[in-house]
């Protein structure tokens, strides 16, 4: 039986990688505003290959770290990441053309207030390896990484970690966890992300998109 989901290759038209959650409900009123409309409820659909209202486009759920991993390797043309997914990306031959201003928040040092952050061999729990490593080493301070994948505001109030990096947006976990921030690491906000050779190979279709959404962030 044909494959009703060819790969971004035999596919033709453009493939756009994205994550459920806040990429996606943020990321759907710029497509829309771009023209691009998919054709199931992304949030009741269990599909994670989405038609378009553009014959020629679609769109993959895919996990948020996951999705500069798709475009690299041309499974997706275009994806819709996080600076901070990028940050910690190791691959290359990614082209980051916009940012498109959704899904801002910040990544930060966070800790129980007033905690030290230059004391020797500070243990910084994060998701945020190799981010948090160059950051410390910036700063000409001795860290001692220890990778966790969610809940991390948890390791400081149980001893596993003296700080956090973590993504902050409006306090609110920090807050009710007796946590404060103590230092800036970057401004978040979610990137364009695309394919060396698609960019080449699609060159005329990716450049029209691009200045759509361009358009739809200014507006
Ligand atoms: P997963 O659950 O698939 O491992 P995740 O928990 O990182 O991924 P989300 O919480 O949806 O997925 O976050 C996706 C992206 O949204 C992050 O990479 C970041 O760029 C941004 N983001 C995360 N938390 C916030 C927040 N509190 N406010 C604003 N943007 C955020
Ligand atoms: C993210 C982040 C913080 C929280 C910050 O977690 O890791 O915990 O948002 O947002 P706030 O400052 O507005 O409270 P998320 O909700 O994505 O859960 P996670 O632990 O699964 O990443």
């Amino acid at each position: 039986m044909k494959d009703s989901s060819p790969n971004a290759e035999e596919h033709g038209g453009l493939t756009i990688a994205l994550s459920k959650g806040r990429i996606l409900q943020d990321a759907l009123p710029l497509l829309a505003r771009a023209g691009v409309r998919p054709m199931q409820d992304p949030s009741r659909s269990r599909k994670l290959v989405l038609t378009t209202n553009q014959p020629d486009l679609r769109l993959l759920v895919v996990r948020a770290q996951d999705v500069p991993t798709y475009v690299e390797y041309g499974a997706a043309d275009i994806g819709i990441a996080g600076k901070d997914v990028m940050m910690e990306y190791r691959g290359d031959g990614l082209y980051e053309p916009l940012d498109l201003n959704i899904a801002c928040c910040r990544l930060v040092v966070a800790g129980r207030p007033g905690t030290p952050l230059g004391s020797p061999r500070l243990r910084v729990a994060t998701k945020y390896v190799h981010t948090t490593r160059r950051y410390f080493a910036a700063q000409g301070i001795q860290a001692e990484v220890i990778k966790l994948y969610g809940s991390m505001e948890l390791a400081p109030l149980m001893g596993l970690a003296d700080v956090i990096v973590d993504l902050v947006d409006t306090g609110n976990t920090l807050r009710a966890n007796g946590l404060a921030a103590l230092a800036h690491v970057a401004d978040i906000s979610s990137q364009l992300v695309v394919n060396k050779a698609a960019m080449k190979m699609k060159h005329a279709r990716i450049k029209r998109l691009i200045a759509k959404l361009a358009r739809a962030v200014r507006d």
